[in-house]
């Protein structure tokens, strides 16, 4: 029972971010000096050429339009091949686990959880991939409440999927999905932590629909031959939710 899936990696849409940023400026232009930003498990964007044919909207726009504003950001992640390409950007790069962040308590500004609560992890060698469960996310929820600043703010988002399943039943994919722990059960843990000012991000649908219609491109074949082959399309819609210390 074969199954060609994809994952709509590192849909966000910027303008969304640069309304909400404005906002959080209050007619200010720039962000105070030393406004600290950590951008929690940061990855990188994958070189334009490497990624779908046309240009897509990276999650890294947040980063940018941050940047522009006069924010410091300081991206964490686990990997060293995502800190080396942070450093190539020009970006600080620190080297840490999302479950035991090396920053003191009240310490920073702001913080960005971008696809991490719905990434899996997979073994080098092989084998299932794992989705971070929502006790993993309870600590790593934690951790941010602990070393953000009272006051600071968390954006968290999940990017969505479009993908196809065998008309015949359920494939291990499809399973593995169903166990990504969805948004609304993210805000209650964090309100259960103590954060407050918790209101999901509207995103545009005209670029949801513009990137689910790239994701389909990159498929082997075209939508409806995949769909004569037996299988349906399925969808997940990407998300964010904002929040305060
Ligand atoms: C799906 S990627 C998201 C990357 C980026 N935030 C984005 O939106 O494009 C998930 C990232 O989480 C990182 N990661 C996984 N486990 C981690 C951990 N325990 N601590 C820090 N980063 C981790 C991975 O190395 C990877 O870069």
């Amino acid at each position: 029972m074969k199954q060609i899936g994809r994952l709509w990696f590192d849909y966000v849409a910027p303008e969304t971010y640069l309304r909400l940023f404005e906002e959080i400026l209050k007619g200010e232009e720039k962000f105070p000096e030393g406004f600290t930003v950590l951008d929690l498990a940061c990855g990188f964007p994958p070189p334009k050429e490497k990624t779908l044919k046309r240009e897509t909207p990276l999650a890294s726009s947040a980063q940018e339009i941050l940047e522009k504003m006069g924010a410091r950001i300081i991206g964490l992640d686990i990997s060293l091949t995502a800190l080396e390409e942070q450093k190539k950007m020009g970006r600080e790069a620190v080297l840490g686990d999302a479950f035991s962040l090396p920053f003191k308590n009240d310490s920073l500004d702001a913080c960005l959880i971008y696809n991490l609560t719905n990434a899996t992890f997979k073994s080098p060698i092989g084998g299932t991939e794992i989705p971070i469960s929502k006790e993993e996310i309870k600590v790593i929820l934690e951790e941010v409440f602990r070393v953000l600043k009272p006051g600071g703010f968390v954006i968290v988002n999940q990017f969505g999927y479009a993908w196809f399943e065998s008309k015949f039943g359920h494939s291990t994919t499809t399973l593995l999905v169903d166990k990504i722990v969805p948004l609304e059960v993210i805000k209650k843990l964090a309100e259960e932590i103590g954060f407050k000012n918790i209101k999901s991000l509207p995103f545009s649908k005209e670029r949801l629909k513009k990137g689910e219609e790239l994701i389909l491109e990159s498929f082997p074949l075209p939508p409806s031959v995949i769909e004569d082959l037996g299988f349906r399309l399925i969808r997940k819609e990407a998300g964010a939710f904002y929040m305060e210390k």
